[in-house]
């Protein structure tokens, strides 16, 4: 079977296109042109079927574990493949690691160091207790995500691009600097003794529930991280799709209420709107894949991210 490769631009990718055995997998493709050109390991590649002219849709991914001979349309010796270069690809784990990684250490600089020396407050800062308890509280939240990472989730793709270490590394350390600045600030007003408990006892349960539910999804898939999309049960799944991203919101309102800041506010906006952006997606696969037709069993009615509300 001999194999096309082009470009986005209908460039030939590899002159002479790939020689490969008739019952040859996508795989054997991916290491085919990995052989040839070393740069592209078979995770930095894309590779779809062209679409018709004129034709409006997604493309056809091709599935490393698919056989070639699956995609060829009536001609089985010659197949035409779109060729996507994704980039520098990094381990999930990377990603995440050095997303957290950054507030972790942020964090406590603002609250040991003397950094507010560099923005004109000099003289002795008092440190309250909600800002000492808020250091705790913080830490232990991306200690948590950094071990959930590498012991808890089991990702269903490898990789992402090095591009979105940057991106996300800007969210999070930026978001990171902007709060740990105001709560730590030397000008800072702390709440009242019973609102600082109410808003960590609330948090911290939440942060717990938010592990419970992690724990809730690494078992529906195997250690490999097959056994792709299932429905999740048990806990605060029984009745919102994306309990995990309703724990953290939760547990990041309870740190507002116990230290109350603008900055704390904004991120808690933001975050909530991103990870509802998500539960929306992932609501739509789940309702999709399960959608009780042919045998499929049927996706409960569930809220999707923030019940009463969405
Ligand atoms: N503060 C913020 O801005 C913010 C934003 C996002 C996330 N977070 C926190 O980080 C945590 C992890 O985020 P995430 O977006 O990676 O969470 P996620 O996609 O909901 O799930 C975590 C893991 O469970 C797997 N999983 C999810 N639903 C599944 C299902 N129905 N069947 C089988 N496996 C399933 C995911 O697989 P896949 O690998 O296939 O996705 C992933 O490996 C969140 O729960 C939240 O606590 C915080």
């Amino acid at each position: 079977m001999k194999v096309t490769l082009v470009s986005r631009s209908g460039r030939e990718v590899i002159k002479g296109g790939i020689e490969l055995a008739d019952g040859a997998t996508v795989s054997d493709l991916q290491e085919a042109i990995h052989g040839r050109i070393k740069k592209y390991y078979p995770s930095r590649q894309r590779l779809t079927l062209p679409l018709q002219a004129g034709s409006q849709g997604k493309p056809i991914v091709l599935v490393p574990k698919s056989k070639l001979a699956d995609y060829c349309d009536g001609n089985a010796n010659n197949l035409t493949v779109l060729f996507k270069d994704l980039g520098i690809q990094v381990s999930y784990s990377t990603l995440f690691f050095w997303e957290y990684l950054g507030p972790l250490i942020i964090y406590p600089i603002c609250y040991y160091f003397p950094v507010y020396k560099y923005f004109g407050y000099e003289g002795e800062r008092v440190v309250y207790p909600v800002q000492t308890y808020a250091l705790y509280y913080w830490c232990f939240h991306y200690f948590k995500r950094i071990m959930e990472t590498f012991f808890i989730h089991r990702f269903s793709h490898a990789t992402s691009p090095l591009s979105n270490v940057f991106r996300n590394c800007a969210y999070y350390w930026t978001f990171g600097t902007y709060i740990a600045y105001h709560v730590n600030h030397p000008l800072y007003t702390p709440v009242g003794d019973l609102q600082m408990k109410i808003g960590f006892t609330f948090g911290l349960i939440c942060q717990i529930s938010n592990l419970y539910c992690h724990l809730i999804l690494r078992n529906l898939r195997s250690p490999s991280g097959n056994g792709g999309y299932q429905i999740p049960g048990g806990f605060l799944f029984n009745i919102v799709t994306c309990a995990n991203y309703t724990t953290e919101i939760y547990q990041w309102l309870g740190f507002n209420i116990a230290t109350q800041t603008i900055a704390g506010y904004v991120f808690l906006i933001v975050a909530s709107l991103i990870m509802t952006n998500w539960a929306l997606a992932k609501h739509r696969r789940l309702k999709k894949l399960f959608d009780g037709k042919e045998g499929r069993p049927r996706y409960p009615r569930r809220w999707v991210i923030l019940p009463p509300f969405i």
